[in-house]
């Protein structure tokens, strides 16, 4: 609104990378693969708990995971195995945000690639994140610093390239500028590719997955910081070429 050039998404972009829902939706439309979910917002779950738990069950089953729509750094994230967990898990999240999403919880192994530019984005190596826990929890991410990251992933030449097909698909299909960060879960034992989410604000410490996995792909961290300067200057000159009267 103040008509400064800036570096990252745009208004769109930024809202669908926060709304698990919504941007599923658009992952869907374009034919990514996302694990099964269902929604239920916060007065349904209040007004009528056994039936959203039962749809789960069938749906879904256990293990599955339970997020609030809304948020990150895996805040308001569990994993329930059985009934009980279930019900705390989606009063957790439900202290979040009115969206709750539950997901079919899979086996998995986490990957992640980092996608720089606008209208023509690259995407870089493909790294791997080892969680300390059970999964990459709140105290995995920042507290134990036991966690692993491996770049490149030590993943077959083959998913790596759909995994960076895909990101810069979901990218694209978010209407993204700048960065983004896109993490993919790959199933074990069947090798099956899904999209998880998108992170338009990627961690960005110089040992944050983002930039190391620029550095990996060739392009340094002050090259990297140029690049994304350069990429919101050349936006804001687009975004003039706009005609705004009649
Ligand atoms: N469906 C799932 N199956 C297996 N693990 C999951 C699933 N969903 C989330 N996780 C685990 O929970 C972590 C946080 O979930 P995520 O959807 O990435 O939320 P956030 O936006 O908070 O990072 C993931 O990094 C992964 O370890
Ligand atoms: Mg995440």
């Amino acid at each position: 609104m103040a008509n400064v050039p800036y570096v990252g998404c745009g208004v769109l972009g930024s809202a669908l990378g926060m709304d698990k829902e919504k941007m599923k939706m658009i992952f869907h439309s374009v034919g990514l693969p996302g694990v099964e979910h269902i929604v239920c917002r916060r007065h349904e779950w209040e007004r009528s708990p056994e039936v959203i738990m039962n749809a789960i069950e069938e749906t879904l089953g256990y293990p599955c995971f339970v997020k609030p729509v809304n948020l990150g750094s895996s805040v308001g994230v569990s994993k329930a195995h059985d009934r009980h967990e279930l019900e705390h898990a989606i009063n957790v999240a439900a202290e979040y945000d009115h969206k709750i999403i539950i997901e079919r919880g899979i086996d998995c192994r986490e990957v992640e690639c980092a996608v720089l530019g606008n209208d023509e984005p690259i995407v870089s190596v493909v790294g791997e994140v080892v969680s300390s826990n059970e999964f990459y929890d709140y105290r995995a991410k920042y507290l134990d610093g036991k966690s692993q990251i491996f770049i490149p992933a030590d993943i077959a030449q083959g998913i790596a390239e759909e995994v960076r097909r895909q990101a810069v698909q979901a990218f694209l299909a978010l209407d993204l500028s700048g960065l983004a960060r896109v993490d993919f879960f790959i199933e074990k034992g069947t090798n099956q590719v899904y999209i998880n989410e998108v992170n338009t604000l990627p961690g960005f410490t110089e040992i944050s997955m983002y930039p190391k996995l620029w550095e990996a792909s060739g392009l340094p961290y002050a090259e990297l910081l140029d690049r994304l300067i350069e990429l919101a200057i050349e936006r804001h000159a687009d975004r003039q070429r706009n005609r705004t009267s009649l």
